[in-house]
């Protein structure tokens, strides 16, 4: 899988070094307990995928610039910030394999550096002196804390439909990996027919991704994806197998599966659990429903030509299908 990674990354792999060595300095700071977390964070890097994707963007509509790396890094930053802040919200102790933030300096050193780390990302935004940029921003910033809250309110009341399923997702991942493509593409191009068609294959492939992310909690293992599975972590969240399935059932049926998930149910019951997810093929309609999206979002590259950029862009889409972690 990483060989895939570095395949798609093949036309921005000088790129790469660049947005690295930025996102390091967007990240400096005096005071020395910001620079410990930071370099833990650096040290265990995770895909990266924002801002290849941020990278790819601007290869595909011109040739990249200085800010270019500066959007790139601060779309990074803002990712990771969300991440730390996630960790504490699903009380999870491990991600990328090694243990979480909140683990290590505990919730409020967790909370206050994802605040310093979007302070970060707001100074490269500005950097970009482009109010469409800042229109991004503040509408990405919006979205990712309502997504994240709306899950939350939904998991509390236990009434949520695919429908609403959809937004929340968008809202929570999907506008930032929106943003990662137009950020990149602004930087380069003024043409708003480009913009926009990047910034709608972002939106539609960031949808896909948390669908296989939401997959990797009923399917994976710790040891494979790095983080907490098993409905472990999102044994509150309800995700696409289990709403289709939900759907299916009975009232009383689903009352009596949602109290075994919250009460963290037994091993035997979340083996009964995901039976009934097979019963149902809620994997299968999860799995056929990513696959929808991603040609949605491939269809919107249609303005451009086949490149090897584009090329790559399109093999991130297959690659999200076919990825362990
Ligand atoms: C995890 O994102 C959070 C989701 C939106 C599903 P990634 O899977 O991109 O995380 P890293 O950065 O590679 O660890
Ligand atoms: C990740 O969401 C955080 C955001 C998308 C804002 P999840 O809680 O679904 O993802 P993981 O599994 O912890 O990475
Ligand atoms: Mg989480
Ligand atoms: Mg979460």
């Amino acid at each position: 899988m990483k060989n895939f990674l570095s395949k798609i990354s093949s036309p921005i792999e000088a790129d790469i070094q660049l947005f690295q060595n930025e996102m390091v300095h967007s990240l400096e700071s005096s005071v020395g307990l910001i620079n410990r977390v930071v370099r833990y964070l650096i040290h265990k890097k995770g895909k990266q995928l924002r801002p290849r994707l941020t990278l790819l963007s601007a290869r595909l509509c011109g040739e990249p610039v200085e800010l270019t790396y500066k959007a790139a890094a601060l779309v990074e930053i803002l990712h990771v910030a969300t991440l730390i802040h996630d960790d504490v919200v699903d009380d999870a102790d491990t991600r990328r394999g090694i243990p979480t933030i909140k683990r290590i300096w505990k919730n409020k050193i967790a909370i206050l550096v994802g605040d310093f780390m979007f302070s970060r990302a707001l100074t490269n935004i500005i950097q970009l002196r482009d109010f469409e940029a800042l229109d991004i921003m503040s509408s990405v910033s919006s979205r990712l804390s309502e997504g994240e809250i709306l899950q939350i309110e939904k998991a509390i009341k236990k009434d949520m439909s695919e429908e609403i399923y959809l937004k929340m997702i968008s809202d929570k991942t999907a506008s930032l990996f929106s943003a990662a493509c137009v950020l990149g593409a602004i930087t380069v191009t003024d043409d708003n027919e480009k913009r926009d068609a990047i910034r709608n294959f972002g939106e539609k492939f960031g949808i896909a991704f948390q669908i296989k992310d939401d997959l990797f909690d009923i399917l994976g293992t710790l040891d494979s994806v790095g983080k907490p599975t098993g409905f472990d972590v999102k044994k509150n969240m309800l995700t696409l197998p289990l709403i289709h399935m939900f759907k299916q059932l009975e009232t009383g049926d689903r009352k009596d599966i949602q109290r075994k998930l919250k009460r963290h149910a037994r091993r035997k019951e979340l083996k009964e659990i995901k039976h009934l997810i097979d019963e149902f093929n809620g994997i299968e309609y999860s799995v056929a429903k990513m696959e929808e999206i991603s040609n949605e979002a491939r269809a919107h590259l249609n303005i451009f030509p086949e490149t090897p950029v584009k090329a790559s862009l399109i093999k991130i889409l297959d690659y999200n299908i076919k990825r362990h972690f």
